[in-house]
């Protein structure tokens, strides 16, 4: 049983494999957190201490008693206006003008199965996978009710959060703030692993001390951001990929967020995670509700490794739907760095030719096939085959493309509009804009208010005409500017950024019903929009605008920390690189795209023939270890920010095979030695490097690593396969080390 309700001291625990979450209502019935680490057995109310604390306020329930303070006590769900001075999760303004909401416990339910959330994304398990356990708070002077509702996956390790506001009483109420999850630390000094980055150069890793006072970060652009990604770790000092211990909280959503870690008075640690309070101030009227976008908790005493391999299988097995969530995808050659705008239907056709001739599964037609579209200057929102350009119809372009053997994918970004466009010139009022004020432009776009039914019917309705011409296998859903204009022509604008991102939702799963065998990658200019929330609708989502091979370890280090391999989409592109500049060899550019869904986005024309040979290779190569790849134990080896290497690799479940990848990033005269250190190996077992037949024993690639060559060359890549060595071939192995 993952929960368990004890009855006398009002105790809940949440119990998975390897950790316990405990909670307690106490005689008050106010909902305090106890715990959450490893496993532990007891009950750990005795953590609760109780002292006079000048200046943090006594609830009057407690009479005379000094010692009892919410301010200091540890919360599942802390609110504004109850004498807690610490952030909030919840901050609710009443019909009367006040910022109060006293939640008090009522009653709690547990039940079999993991609860969804209607209009959002959230973890998915089947009933015999999860249990959830929904706990009622309620603020009896405005009738406020708060469903805080948690979800434990318990062979996973991890434990989801979440809160549906629901408005209960007779006046109208504005939720100016709502978490859906709080983590209050009683001890422990913590620092914070959280993701920065900009466009093309995304999730940087940064380590901060978390002290006195408050550290956020969070997006107020309507996505998630390529600037912060929702999902942060704290770590306790010195925590490292193998020990310590840390815990992450990860965002299911898609649109503005906040996360805040604040350490206190008394030296304690609280987190939240939720809907970012700026630009949202959410009314709700007598009996009407918010849901709150799920938080997804783990928490590892063994280092980030184990931390973020659980994520990756929450992720690929409980977020991702779809008959590719854990398939191997289909390998791209995507049109934009190919071409850009500048192509035809012959180019596409001469596209899939050569990939079929590669061994490519795929060609994608990216941006520029609709309406005058020939820069990104004007077109979108004009959803229409620009027949004159292709030369041909999409029907024809597709049958083409599947007669020379390849499957044909299209980039479309429903969500927004040119004002040169004929969209805009019929529907000006369906672009997000501020009455009386002069547009902010992003990419020269505005966005469609996609908070509304109309608009987003319509925009439905126009790109199935367009799915429909053909056998279209793969979309790449794009979005390419930030939220500026927050203001709805017919919705209430304190509710747009919320709703916009409902809005968006809704489309994807309406596209994923009508087509369920379509492949959606999710994109916005790159990774501006690289959450779990997306990952519910496309299961791979193009990791960055960058596809220089060097910047992308970094990018994909960074990613690595939530999202699983199979998520990352990434190419090889062409050298020197068009964003960088930077000159690799295809042997460093495809080993990094392996990193990822893989595929190419080059102008095949320009290829050599040694260059094909090596491609059709790289393609033979990825397929024969895709699985591995795509569904095996991901490690990072080396911190690409720090080391003078990159280092990862795949590890089979059974531990019997290894794929190992590193790529050199300093090359300097008389060159040091660079050692790799393998993990997750038998350290008994003898593994052989299949490319040398050397025999090495698993503890001897663990603790001595493996040299790499010092060879004079820039960025070179090695990927290394490693293979068990059992029985007669084992006795035979050991005889020839002897
Ligand atoms: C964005 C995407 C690119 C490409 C262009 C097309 O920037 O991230 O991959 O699709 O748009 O305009």
């Amino acid at each position: 049983m993952a929960i368990h309700y004890q009855r006398e001291k009002r105790i809940f625990t949440l119990q998975t494999e390897h950790t316990t979450y405990q909670m307690k209502v106490d005689d008050f019935g106010f909902l305090l957190h106890l715990y959450y680490g490893s496993s532990i057995s007891g009950d750990m109310d005795y953590l609760l201490t109780y002292y006079d604390r000048g200046f943090s306020g006594n609830p009057a329930d407690v009479g005379d008693d000094r010692t009892y303070s919410l301010d200091v006590l540890p919360q599942e769900y802390p609110v504004l206006g109850v004498g807690d001075y610490r952030n909030s999760a919840l901050v609710i303004h009443n019909a009367d003008g006040s910022d109060c909401c006293d939640l008090r416990y009522v009653r709690h339910e547990i039940k079999e199965g993991k609860y969804g959330l209607p209009g959002l994304p959230a973890v998915h398990a089947k009933e015999e996978e999860a249990q959830t356990l929904e706990i009622i708070l309620e603020d009896a002077v405005s009738g406020v009710q708060v469903c805080l509702l948690y979800g434990v996956l318990a062979r996973e390790d991890i434990i989801t959060r979440s809160a549906v506001i629901v408005n209960c009483g007779e006046e109208e109420i504005i939720v100016e703030k709502a978490a859906s999850s709080c983590l209050d630390f009683l001890t422990g000094d913590y620092e914070l692993l959280s993701f920065y980055g900009r466009h093309a150069m995304e999730r940087n890793l940064q380590r901060a001390e978390i002290a006195h006072g408050c550290y956020a970060v969070g997006s107020r652009r309507g996505t998630s951001s390529h600037q912060y990604n929702p999902a942060v770790i704290l770590a306790e000092k010195g925590a490292g990929e193998d020990f310590g211990c840390c815990y992450g909280m990860v965002f299911v959503y898609s649109g503005n967020f906040l996360f805040e870690a604040e350490k206190d008075q008394y030296d304690q640690t609280r987190a939240i995670m939720g809907l970012h309070g700026e630009n949202f101030h959410y009314p709700l009227a007598k009996g009407e509700k918010l849901v709150v976008p799920e938080t997804i908790h783990t928490c590892s005493n063994n280092g980030f490794t184990e931390l973020s391999q659980r994520y990756h299988r929450c992720i690929r097995e409980h977020i991702c739907r779809g008959k590719y969530s854990r398939q191997t995808r289909p390998i791209l050659l995507n049109s934009w760095e190919a071409a850009y705008f500048d192509f035809n239907g012959e180019t596409i056709l001469k596209l899939a030719e050569s990939a079929a001739e590669l061994g490519i599964d795929m060609v994608v037609m990216d941006d520029g096939w609709f309406g005058k579209r020939d820069d990104d200057n004007s077109g979108l929102g004009d959803w229409q085959v620009n027949e004159e350009k292709l030369g041909c119809t999409l029907g024809d372009l597709i049958r083409g493309v599947n007669e020379a053997g390849v499957k044909f994918g299209i980039w479309i970004e429903p969500e927004m509009v040119s004002e040169n466009s004929d969209l805009y010139r019929e529907h000006p009022d369906w672009a997000m804009r501020i009455p009386g004020r002069k547009p902010v432009r992003g990419r020269n776009q505005l966005m469609l208010d996609f908070s509304r039914t109309d608009v987003r019917k319509l925009i439905f309705e126009h790109i199935c005409d367009i799915l429909d011409q053909g056998n279209i296998e793969y979309v790449k859903w794009d979005m390419n500017r930030s939220i500026a204009e927050v203001y709805s022509a017919v919705n209430c604008p304190g509710r747009v950024t919320y709703d916009y991102v409902l809005g968006v939702y809704d489309f994807l799963e309406k596209l994923m019903q009508r087509y369920p065998d379509l492949l959606i990658e999710g994109c916005s200019g790159g990774g501006g929009r690289f959450d779990a929330g997306m990952l519910y609708y496309t299961p791979q989502i193009w990791c960055s605008d960058n596809t220089d091979a060097v910047d992308r370890l970094r990018i994909q280090y960074g990613t690595s920390f939530f999202y699983p391999v199979s998520s990352v989409g990434s190419h090889v592109s062409a050298s020197p690189n068009h964003q960088t500049g930077r000159s690799t060899s295809l042997h460093t550019r495809g080993v990094v795209a392996m990193a990822g869904t893989f595929g190419y986005e080059l102008a095949t024309k320009e290829l050599t023939e040694e260059e094909k040979e090596e491609i059709k290779e790289q393609i033979v190569q990825y397929r024969k270890y895709g699985e591995l790849i795509q569904n095996g134990n991901y490690y990072r080896l080396s911190n690409p920010f720090q080391d003078a290497c990159a280092a990862w690799m795949f590890g089979a479940k059974d531990q019997k095979t290894v794929l190992l990848n590193v790529v050199l990033l300093e090359n300097h005269g008389n060159m040091t030695i660079t050692y790799v250190k393998l993990k997750g190996l038998m350290p008994d077992a003898l593994y052989e490097d299949v490319e040398t037949g050397k025999y090495y024993t698993g503890s001897a690639l663990m603790e001595g690593g493996l040299p790499m060559p010092a060879e004079k060359k820039e960025y070179p890549a090695y990927q290394k396969e490693f293979r068990m060595v059992n029985g007669k071939d084992r006795v035979q192995a050991c005889e020839s080390i002897v």
